[in-house]
């Protein structure tokens, strides 16, 4: 191909691709599936290899993340990013309104959109082409994120409709949706990794990363409510906003155009419980004056506008005592601090702990034993603590201090430079880390043995039974059976899930073993790509990076996983009990009843638990797909299946099967 000629497809690639993303993550509605999809983004892949110069900036395939590192340099903003006044208080908001009208002689048009709680962001965009992505940072100078940004699909990375000024900024919020920030931190969880405090904290976390590949994985979205430039098309910030949906933006999808004071408390009070249901966080509502004229007339003070302000819901808080702190050891002796409080009622529930995260975050609070502290419920899955009244703190009470030593074992606590998080080392000897490791190893996602449960595998361990997770094959019926809350039944129901389980999949037991850095997801992906146990024992970094979505991290962790001696000899043990590490599933499920299809499953069902159909599809050679597009084959549709799913497929007419139709179907 000549370069002319490669230079014209290339550009009609990216457009065909760009109108794809836009209908794909902003309006979501695709019209082709993910296959043909990929089919464009590879062409477009291939051509900018083979004549590099033809790769631009905006190119879609630098959403993948490119190798650039985000440097994160200063820049200044064009305008000045302001912040809100606000105001926890209606009685307030309708002061404000009162202001509004005296300066402006007249009640204004008010616009209300519910206030985001991620991290701002302002986007210039310059001949149709997004320029800049940069923070807020102290308002005036902000750092660059752009390489970030150019990976968040429902960004455009280039905009052309009629009407589009040379050169605009817009402004919105970059957020982490709450169903993403839960999967993330299970992730997360499962590798022994520290977890996100919540959807605020990940998203801006993600968005200062330096691998572009990294953010790129990770489901931030964004919502871009203000426009700003010498040209706008309208005169006011409703039809502004319309005007920027219209040109490819994904702006607010609850704003209200309101006529008086009155309709906005309305909207508040409308707000303020339905807000919970939506699938991301909100902590407000801004309000802001229509007209751009009367914003002009209003003006600013140094920090904020005088023509909107925010109204927050209150945070759901109590004020209780801290009695104690719990340095808890986990499976990969990571130690996380746990408060316990006095048990105090809050947002429904009654909160007798909370998290603490890591030494820096005791000592930001400066706790004390004994002290009023303030706890908060917010997206978090546990409350935390926000505060410490130090007014009321009793003489000589004693400060909240890390240990040095491991809790459990006493050995040496490390902590690794630029790390949040404590560790203890003592990998081999140290308790939690045996037993969580064995949990781990029985547990449902991996070898699913029934029957042992947290508890048992503790009393195994305690009762000297258990010291490794080849010692859970070496157990006798009579030393069973004899245990406390055990007997005959449960011990032979024991023995015969773990004979069962010699034969489990290769995938569950690579991923049963707790390498560090090895969750479900990359345990398959080693296991596509090695074929047995010895071969990836052996594997090489080249081999092991050489595999989809296997960088150096996982790879070191593999090699010095099976450097140790120890582990060797567990491998060893568990081979020798019968245990097979090896044939892949995936080769004979590829030419499975469902080979290629992409399913979905939704809701509960009766004769089946959501893993085991899961794994019924995976078996017949079927990809699971968490949400409905047009690249679904069908939806296995259970009892109380989300009534957004439903409108959605009934909408592309996606076919929907009932658990018995699926059987079937995996029959034939
Ligand atoms: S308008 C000058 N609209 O709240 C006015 N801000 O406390 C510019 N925010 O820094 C902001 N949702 O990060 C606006 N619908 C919304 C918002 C919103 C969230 C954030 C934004 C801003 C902060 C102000």
């Amino acid at each position: 191909m000549k370069l002319a000629d490669a230079r014209k497809r290339a550009e009609e690639l990216r457009k065909t691709i760009d109108e794809h993303n836009h209908r794909y993550y902003v309006l979501n509605q695709p019209v082709i599936t993910d296959f043909e999809f990929d089919l464009l983004l590879n062409e477009l892949q291939a051509l900018e290899k083979k004549f590099p110069g033809l790769v631009t900036q905006d190119s879609p395939t630098m959403r993948v993340g490119s190798d650039l590192t985000a440097a994160f340099l200063p820049a200044e903003h064009t305008w000045p990013m302001l912040s809100l006044g606000n105001t926890y208080s209606i009685g307030e908001v309708t002061e404000f309104g009162a202001r509004v009208s005296r300066t402006l002689g007249y009640e204004p048009q008010y616009v209300c959109e519910l206030k985001y709680d991620g991290v701002s962001i302002s986007l210039t965009y310059e001949d149709g082409l997004l320029a800049r992505a940069v923070t807020r940072g102290d308002g005036t100078v902000g750092d660059d994120v752009t390489v970030n940004v150019r990976t968040i699909r429902s960004i455009p990375v280039r905009v052309s409709a009629k009407g589009i000024p040379d050169s605009f900024a817009v402004r919105g919020e970059i957020y982490l949706p709450r169903r993403g920030f839960e999967e993330m931190n299970a992730a997360r969880l499962a590798l022994g990794e520290p977890l996100f405090a919540n959807p605020r904290n990940a998203a801006a976390g993600t968005l200062k990363l330096l691998d572009p590949r990294i953010v790129a994985s990770r489901p931030l979205e964004c919502f871009l409510y203000y426009l700003l430039g010498n040209k706008l098309p309208a005169d006011n910030h409703f039809d502004n906003i319309m005007a920027a949906r219209s040109w490819g933006f994904r702006t607010p999808d609850i704003i209200q155009l309101c006529n008086s004071m009155e309709e906005v408390t309305e909207f508040l009070r409308q707000w303020e419980d339905e807000r919970k249901k939506l699938p991301y966080d909100t902590d407000g509502v801004v309000i802001k004056v229509n007209s751009l004229e009367a914003q002009r007339i209003l003006g600013t003070t140094a920090k904020s506008p005088r023509w909107a302000i925010a109204y927050k819901y209150a945070a759901e808080q109590a004020v209780t005592r801290l009695l104690s702190v719990d340095f808890q050891v986990g499976r990969t002796g990571n130690v996380t601090p746990v408060a316990n409080l006095e048990p105090v009622l809050l947002a429904g529930t009654t909160v007798k702990r909370a998290s603490l995260h890591n030494s820096d975050q005791i000592g930001l609070l400066g706790l004390h034993y004994g002290d009023a502290v303030t706890v908060e419920k917010g997206g978090e899955i546990i409350p935390k603590i926000i505060a410490a009244d130090t007014g009321s703190r009793l003489a000589g009470a004693e400060a909240v201090t890390f240990p040095q030593l491991c809790p459990e074992c006493g050995t040496p606590l490390v902590r690794n430079a630029g790390e949040a998080n404590h560790y203890c080392p003592n990998y081999l000897h140290c308790p939690p880390q045996i037993t969580g490791r064995i949990i781990h190893f029985v547990s449902r996602r991996a070898m699913d043995i029934e029957g042992l449960g947290e508890e048992t595998v503790e009393l195994l361990y305690r009762s000297g039974l258990v010291r490794n997770m080849a010692d859970l094959y070496d157990l006798k019926h009579e030393q069973l059976a004899v245990l406390e809350r055990m007997g005959d039944k449960s011990a032979s129901n024991i023995l015969s899930e773990l004979n069962t389980s010699l034969t489990a999949p290769w995938p569950r037991k690579l991923f049963a073993l707790g390498i560090r850095h090895v969750g479900e997801t990359v345990a398959r992906t080693l296991a596509a790509g090695f074929p047995d146990i010895d071969s990836l024992m052996k594997a090489t970094d080249e081999e092991l990076t050489a595999l989809p979505e296997i960088g150096p991290r996982i790879s070191v962790s593999v090699r010095e996983y099976f450097a140790d001696p120890e582990n060797i000899e567990t491998v060893r043990r568990l081979k020798a009990a019968g245990m097979t590490f090896g044939g892949m599933i995936q080769e004979k499920a590829a030419d499975g009843p469902l080979k290629g299809k992409s399913v979905v499953i939704s809701g509960t069902f009766s004769n089946f638990t959501r893993d085991q159909l899961k794994e019924a599809v995976e078996a017949a050679g079927g990809r699971i797909s968490s949400s409905v597009s047009g690249n679904t084959s069908f939806i296995i549709a259970g009892n109380d299946m989300g009534p957004s799913k439903r409108a959605k497929a009934n909408a592309l007419g996606v076919r929907m099967v009932s658990e018995d139709e699926f059987v079937k179907m995996i029959k034939e």
